[in-house]
């Protein structure tokens, strides 16, 4: 059977491509940033996941305002990234899954959810700028599966709805008959907004308090409705909703190995979070 092994929520700031491409990892700008990456990469090469599944929002690249999927799950032999503006480097192809895409996607409706079912997708910086962080020197044999939630055009999917979303996404994972390891991400946040008056509002505290819950008490950020979120974290701190997905996902004893936060990139507070998850005991 499938196993999740862990958990990944960390930010996708589209400057941190630029930063890549021109190899500034060591600038002081950007080094407290980058360091908190290799103790997850040395994590990742020991528990080496056969399987991502990536919770992360489009940004205009594969859907634009015109038709905003609520929830649109990958089931292609491969995405391609592309740039929806940034002016970043291409990271590449990334091999699909499909069969267990479709077996999420069985889920999921049993589970009275609607997704978009996408055999073609295109997937934006959300995506690529984790991979690239997280596996620097590629990521061949690795599969994914894109999950795709609409933090960018309100009417947004609540908290709670996004939590149950990653549970189902779990009890499909836990009963996938491949033995294969899996990892799961959110990608995103934390605090951030970039327009309007309050252009660059970050708010530590909750961030702080973010990281902690996500950790033993998930579901006590479900309490939050997204005009709240907007309010508490910023018009694109919203895009917490793509780490409370992922953290649905974990089932049994959950145990950090590895928390930063910086501020700012960009006009971001950025964090990396990693939980290593060890499954209930099944019959
Ligand atoms: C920034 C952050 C994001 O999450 C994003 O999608 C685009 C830009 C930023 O801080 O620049
Ligand atoms: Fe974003």
């Amino acid at each position: 059977m499938a196993q999740i092994i862990g958990y990944i929520g960390t930010s996708h700031v589209p400057a941190i491509g630029g930063a890549i491409a021109k190899q500034l990892q060591q600038d002081p700008y950007w080094k407290p940033f980058f360091d908190g990456y290799p103790p997850v990469r040395q994590w990742l090469d020991r528990a080496k996941p056969d399987v991502v599944v990536i919770f992360y929002n489009d940004h205009g690249l594969n859907f634009f305002l015109d038709k905003m999927p609520t929830f649109a799950v990958g089931a292609a032999e491969q995405y391609r990234n592309a740039d929806e503006g940034w002016g970043l480097p291409n990271f590449g192809t990334y091999r699909g899954y499909p069969e267990l895409s479709w077996h999420i996607i069985e889920q999921l409706l049993e589970d009275e959810f609607d997704p978009v079912t996408c055999q073609e997708m295109l997937v934006d910086h959300a995506f690529s700028i984790p991979m690239k962080l997280l596996w620097p020197q590629g990521h061949s044999e690795l599969r994914t599966v894109p999950i795709a939630i609409n933090t960018v055009q309100h009417p947004l999917p609540s908290a709670r709805r996004c939590y149950k979303l990653g549970q189902s996404v779990g009890r499909a994972i836990a009963s996938w008959p491949e033995p294969v390891k899996v990892l799961v991400m959110g990608t995103g946040g934390l605090s951030h907004q970039l327009d309007g008056e309050r252009a660059g509002f970050i708010n530590r505290a909750f961030d702080q308090l973010c990281l902690e819950q996500l950790e033993q008490q998930p579901e006590a950020l479900t309490r939050y409705d997204t005009t709240e979120l907007v309010r508490i974290a910023g018009t694109q701190g919203v895009e917490l909703l793509n780490w409370i997905a992922a953290r649905g996902a974990l089932e049994g004893h959950v145990r950090r190995v590895h928390c930063s936060y910086h501020i700012p990139i960009s006009n971001t507070a950025s964090a990396v979070l990693l939980l290593e998850n060890q499954p209930a005991a099944r019959n």
